[in-house]
């Protein structure tokens, strides 16, 4: 384990780790959304919308953000409220911070629903990670909803203590969520993005690949996957972009691969998704064949003139 800046962290990262519970209960769970997710064109298409596919990066986090954002306002608002010595400007101060809090308790629901989306086909080193964050999530958001009733009953103090106690629990769940994106990088571009060749390479001679074949090939430490369909050998990253599954193991159908960890759906052609969890393209190569061999090169940029 990494050395850690606070033994605090270092012992919740320990427990979370113990917590067999948190790893069995979470996979069952994560397992049961994906099958669901995946079931059909229509879940599928539901699913893109949720990961962020359409976005070109994860929508979760974008709207983890207003969650937050409204909830830590919405404490600062009543901070200023319990200081203000008048009456008027401290009912604007309460409204203000009632306002921003049903906001952020809002917003809890389509965030939480991506999330869900995102925890389906999330790396299962970071299952418990995940299974930590949405159970603290769904008890936040309880809270939230206690504090609300409470302010709108009258008990002003109450609705304060519990939502100020919730801000707390949603500071170590925000920690959880950096553990997931920085530590396990959960939503990150896993692909090999290549630079290289730049110019025409023979890769092996064309007549090995028969059709319907896939091939890796290792070029320097980049893995590239051919694939010949119709007569035409295609080439993309070979390394899933969602989380670094090998596409060459996928299933193939027509010109797409499907990943064999998550289930990212790609066109073969130009490396393009067609399905998520994946946000990211593959990268893709130009192929031609020439004297019997199999060539490549990353697509050339069409310089323009100043
Ligand atoms: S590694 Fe997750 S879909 Fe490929």
């Amino acid at each position: 384990m990494p050395a850690r800046v606070l033994p605090a962290i270092e012992r919740i990262d320990t427990t979370i780790e113990q917590m067999s519970i948190l790893k069995k209960g979470g996979t069952e769970v994560k397992h049961t959304i994906h099958k669901a997710l995946i079931s059909g064109p229509v879940g599928r298409t539901i699913a893109d919308l949720l990961h962020g596919t359409w976005l070109g990066h994860p929508l979760h986090p974008v709207l983890t953000d207003t969650v937050i954002g409204a909830w830590v306002f919405g404490t600062v608002f009543d901070v200023l409220s319990l200081t203000a010595s008048r009456r008027r400007e401290r009912e604007k101060m309460q409204d203000a911070a009632d306002t921003l809090l049903t906001l952020g308790t809002a917003m809890v629901v389509p965030t939480a629903i991506t999330g869900l989306a995102d925890y389906s086909a999330i790396k299962q080193e970071a299952v418990e990670y995940g299974a930590a964050h949405g159970i603290l999530n769904g008890t936040l958001f309880v809270t939230y909803l206690l504090s609300l009733r409470a302010r709108k009953s009258g008990n002003r103090g109450l609705g304060i203590l519990l939502s100020s106690m919730a801000l707390g629990v949603g500071a170590l769940s925000a920690w959880l969520g950096g553990e997931m994106a920085f530590r396990y990088k959960v939503g990150a571009d896993h692909a090999q993005r290549a630079s290289k060749p730049d110019d025409w390479m023979p890769l092996l001679p064309a007549l090995s690949l028969a059709e319907g074949e896939r091939r890796v090939v290792e070029l320097d430490d980049e893995k590239i996957l051919l694939y010949r369909k119709g007569g035409q050998v295609y080439a993309i990253g070979a390394v899933c972009a969602h989380a670094g599954g090998p596409l060459e193991e996928g299933t193939f159908d027509g010109h797409q691969v499907t990943c064999p960890w998550h289930d990212s759906v790609y066109d073969v052609r130009d490396g393009g998704v067609v399905h998520g969890p994946t946000c990211y393209n593959q990268p893709n190569f130009d192929v031609r064949t020439l004297n019997g061999q199999v060539e490549i090169r990353v697509p050339q940029k069409h310089e323009t003139e100043a």
